[in-house]
Formats: C-alpha cells, sequence, structure tokens
C-alpha cells in the first residue's frame, strides 16, 4: 500500500499516528455489528485506513462535514471491475476542483493499494456495505433503445446536468466542474444504485449543492441510461425492428390496428382524409402515396413509437409507444408496408 497520500494532500491532514491509532483500535465507533466480525484484510483496511476519510455506516451527511464521498452503500454502488481498479489507483480522479472544492485543495490523487488488498476491500464491500433502499433490477435496460438515449442526452442539458458535472463531447471534456465527472458513468456504476439515486439524490447527499429534477418515471430511465451509456464501447442498444414481434408480425392483424388508431387522422385508405384531418396543418401524411414498402422499419418504428416531433415532423403525429402494445405495432408496420407502394403513378418512378 502506498501512503503517499498523506503527504501530498494538504487537505487531509491524517497522521501516520492517527493511522496508527486506527489500525490499532478497529472500532472506530463508525462500525455496526456486522462489520465488527469481520475480520478478513478488507475489514483492517476499511476499518483502520480507509475510514479516517469515508463513512462506512450511519447517516449519510454533507458533503460540508465529510472528507471523502460516503461509502455506507459502496457494496451496491459500483461496478465491481471499476472498484477494484480506483483502489489501486488506475482511474483518474472523479472530482475536478478535488471533492472538497470549497476548500480550494483541487484535484487530489487518492491513496492506492495493492490487488490482492483491492479484491480484499471489495469483498469487504460487497457483504457489508450494502443498502437496501437500492432494488435489483427496478430499472431493465436491457430494451433500451438509441432513441431512448438521445431523449436521455436531452435531458442532461435541458436539466442542468452539464451545469455541475462533465462529460465528453468529441474526446473534450465539456460541463461545469464541480461535482463528479461522469463521461465513464456506464464503467463505474452498478445500474440499481444509480436508479435509486435518480429518484431522489438527497437520500445519498443532502445539502451538498445536489440537484433534483423534475422527471417523470420515462425520463429517470431515460436519463439513467444515457448515463450508463456513457464511456461504454460499442454499447448494445435494443433494436426493436429486430425483435421477435417483427418477426411474427402479420398484417391482417396490423390491418386493425390501423383503423383503430390511425384512420382517425390517415383515413381509411390512408388518404389523409381521416375526420381529424380537417383542423390539422400540416395535414396527416397521405400514406397511399407515400412508398411505406420501401421506408426503413427503425424510421417507422421510430415515428410511429416516438411521434412526428421525434423525427421532426409535426407533434400532432402522436408517440404511440404507450398506446399500442409491441406486437401490434410490428403488426402494424407490416400492414403500412404490404399495403402503401407509393401513388399510382410514381410506384415504377422512385
Ligand atoms: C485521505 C482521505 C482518504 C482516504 C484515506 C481514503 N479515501 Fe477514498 N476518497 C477520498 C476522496 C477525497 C475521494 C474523492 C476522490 C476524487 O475526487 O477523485 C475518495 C473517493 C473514493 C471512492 C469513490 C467514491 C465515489 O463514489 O465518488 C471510493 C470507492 C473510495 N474512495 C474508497 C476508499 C477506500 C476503500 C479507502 C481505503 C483503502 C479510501 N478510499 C481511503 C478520500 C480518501
Ligand atoms: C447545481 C449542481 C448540480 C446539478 C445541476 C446536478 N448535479 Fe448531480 N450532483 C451534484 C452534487 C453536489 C452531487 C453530490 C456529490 C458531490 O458531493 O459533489 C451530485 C451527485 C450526482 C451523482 C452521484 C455522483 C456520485 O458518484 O456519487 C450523479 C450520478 C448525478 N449527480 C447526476 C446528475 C444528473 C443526471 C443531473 C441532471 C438531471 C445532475 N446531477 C444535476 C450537483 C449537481
Ligand atoms: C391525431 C392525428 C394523427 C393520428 C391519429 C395518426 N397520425 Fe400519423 N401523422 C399525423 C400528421 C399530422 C402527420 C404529418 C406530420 C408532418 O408532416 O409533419 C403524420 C404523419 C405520419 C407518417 C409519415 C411520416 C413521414 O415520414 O412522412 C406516418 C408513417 C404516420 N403518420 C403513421 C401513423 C400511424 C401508423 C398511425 C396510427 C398508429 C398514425 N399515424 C396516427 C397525424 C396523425
Amino acid at each position: 500500500m502506498r501512503w503517499d497520500i498523506v503527504s501530498k494532500i494538504k487537505s487531509y491532514p491524517v497522521s501516520l499516528i492517527a493511522l496508527l491509532f486506527f489500525m490499532g483500535c478497529a472500532a472506530s465507533g463508525n462500525n455496526d455489528g456486522a462489520q465488527v466480525k469481520d475480520t478478513g484484510p478488507g475489514a483492517k483496511l476499511v476499518q483502520g485506513v480507509c475510514s479516517s476519510c469515508h463513512k462506512f455506516s450511519g447517516q449519510h451527511e454533507s458533503k460540508f462535514n465529510l472528507k471523502g464521498p460516503d461509502l455506507m452503500w459502496g457494496g451496491v454502488k459500483y461496478q465491481r471491475a471499476w472498484l477494484e481498479r480506483w483502489l489501486q489507483g488506475q482511474e483518474e480522479p472523479l472530482y475536478p476542483n478535488g471533492y472538497r472544492w470549497d476548500q480550494g485543495g483541487g484535484v487530489v490523487k487518492h491513496m492506492s493499494v495493492s490487488k490482492e488488498e483491492a479484491v480484499a476491500v471489495a469483498d469487504y464491500f460487497e457483504a457489508n456495505l450494502l443498502d437496501e433502499r437500492v432494488k435489483k433490477n427496478a430499472i431493465d435496460l436491457s430494451q433500451f433503445t438509441e432513441q431512448e438515449r438521445d431523449f436521455g442526452a436531452e435531458i442532461y442539458k435541458q436539466f442542468s446536468c452539464l451545469g455541475c458535472h462533465q462529460i465528453k463531447e468529441d474526446g473534450k471534456k465539456i460541463g461545469g466542474p464541480i461535482s463528479a465527472d461522469l463521461f465513464d458513468s456506464g464503467n463505474r456504476y452498478n445500474v440499481d444504485w444509480l436508479h435509486r439515486f435518480a429518484l431522489n439524490p438527497q437520500d445519498f447527499t443532502p445539502h451538498s449543492g445536489e440537484y433534483l429534477a423534475d422527471l417523470s418515471e420515462l425520463g429517470v430511465r431515460y436519463i439513467v441510461g444515457y448515463l450508463m451509456t456513457l464511456g461504454v464501447k460499442d454499447y448494445k442498444f435494443y433494436e426493436p425492428w429486430k425483435s421477435e414481434y417483427f418477426q411474427k408480425a402479420d398484417a391482417t392483424r396490423g390491418a386493425t390496428v390501423y383503423k383503430n388508431y390511425c384512420t382517425q387522422c390517415h383515413g381509411v385508405e390512408g388518404k389523409g382524409d381521416g375526420p381529424g384531418a380537417a383542423g390539422l396543418d400540416p395535414k396527416p401524411a397521405v400514406h397511399a402515396d407515400l412508398p411505406l414498402s420501401d421506408y426503413p422499419e427503425d424510421y417507422l418504428y421510430n415515428v410511429i413509437y416516438y411521434g412526428g416531433k421525434t423525427v421532426g415532423k409535426s407533434p400532432n403525429m402522436p408517440d404511440w409507444g404507450l398506446t399500442i402494445p409491441p406486437q401490434d405495432l410490428a403488426d402494424l408496420i407490416a400492414y403500412l408496408k404490404v399495403t402503401f407502394k407509393g401513388a399510382p403513378e410514381e410506384a415504377s418512378g422512385s
């Protein structure tokens, strides 16, 4: 283990004597029953060394009373591989102005430990630092789409996240360097923790300059999903048009969906003359004149699922994602593709 942190960091005056003291009597007052019983190498390090800067039990607190981020939930906050790298000093600092920017310490290099010690500490975290508020699988990103990522990126800017947290754009860091960098979130966070944090940041970091955004459940999904893509190479987005629903799609069933939801504006034969068309500008598309048969499935999916405004068209073309179930949507697109092949005179043209 390297002790360089002790000498390097003015703002965290941890003397060797204090550390030896902590080593000697591991009961630092922060430890609950479960942790005291654990006497492995991870426990020794955590209780003897790390607890001089981090809290591992008790109530969360304002950063202005702390030396390092609270770690009571350390066993559910991180991806294990990231945690081990962090502990070995293989990650960049998280706080561009230092965790305690108010003390003007600047960027601080964290102490590092050996690989064996990192593994032992991560084991200790996993066994002891759990948080019952953080539920497994409370958010399911297995069907997170590229469009949802884009919504998340919009939220990131619209809700000032960029004002306080740096991300990377074209390889360059952008954003206000107030709080933790988020450009590597996808390799760092356990998604279950991140989701719970997003529901109410103050449950984790009260009175620390944090911010609660007015987001719907879907908004939370978008921003959390977006963060989980950051830093991840070749993130695998869900592509609904390649799903089973589309393989099993049936145009005949789709005709009924079209009648139920689309003819009100687009007309029974897709001529753009449904009863809703009268008051609309721009008018509903005339499907009968469009070669929907040649439209890419992902485009049709996105305009129907996420609505006209998402693809730069009128917001009066509704987003049907919450209304029409996935199989019905696939059936509907199959129907559009077999039915609308372009205006008769243009059919052979473009
Ligand atoms: C001298 C004080 C100090 C000591 C000792 C220390 N840390 Fe830290 N730790 C910090 C600070 C400050 C940060 C914020 C780092 C940054 O700005 O990059 C931090 C960050 C962390 C993080 C990331 C926190 C987050 O989610 O933002 C983890 C995990 C962590 N430390 C674990 C440990 C462990 C385990 C030990 C003992 C082996 C330890 N630390 C010892 C001060 C300390
Ligand atoms: C006014 C500044 C501010 C804004 C705006 C803001 N945050 Fe934060 N954020 C903070 C502070 C302060 C913390 C607590 C951590 C710390 O001590 O810096 C925090 C913590 C976080 C964390 C946890 C960091 C960690 O690893 O412990 C995440 C994730 C996060 N914010 C995401 C967001 C998102 C997403 C938005 C936009 C919806 C946002 N923040 C907007 C200041 C801000
Ligand atoms: C409330 C009226 C309304 C309903 C209901 C409606 N649409 Fe639309 N739709 C529009 C309008 C208006 C446009 C034209 C948007 C523009 O040109 O900016 C449009 C455009 C479209 C387009 C053309 C996109 C393009 O690239 O030209 C498609 C495809 C489409 N709608 C499919 C559907 C389907 C499928 C349904 C039924 C699930 C449906 N619409 C229901 C109003 C509606």
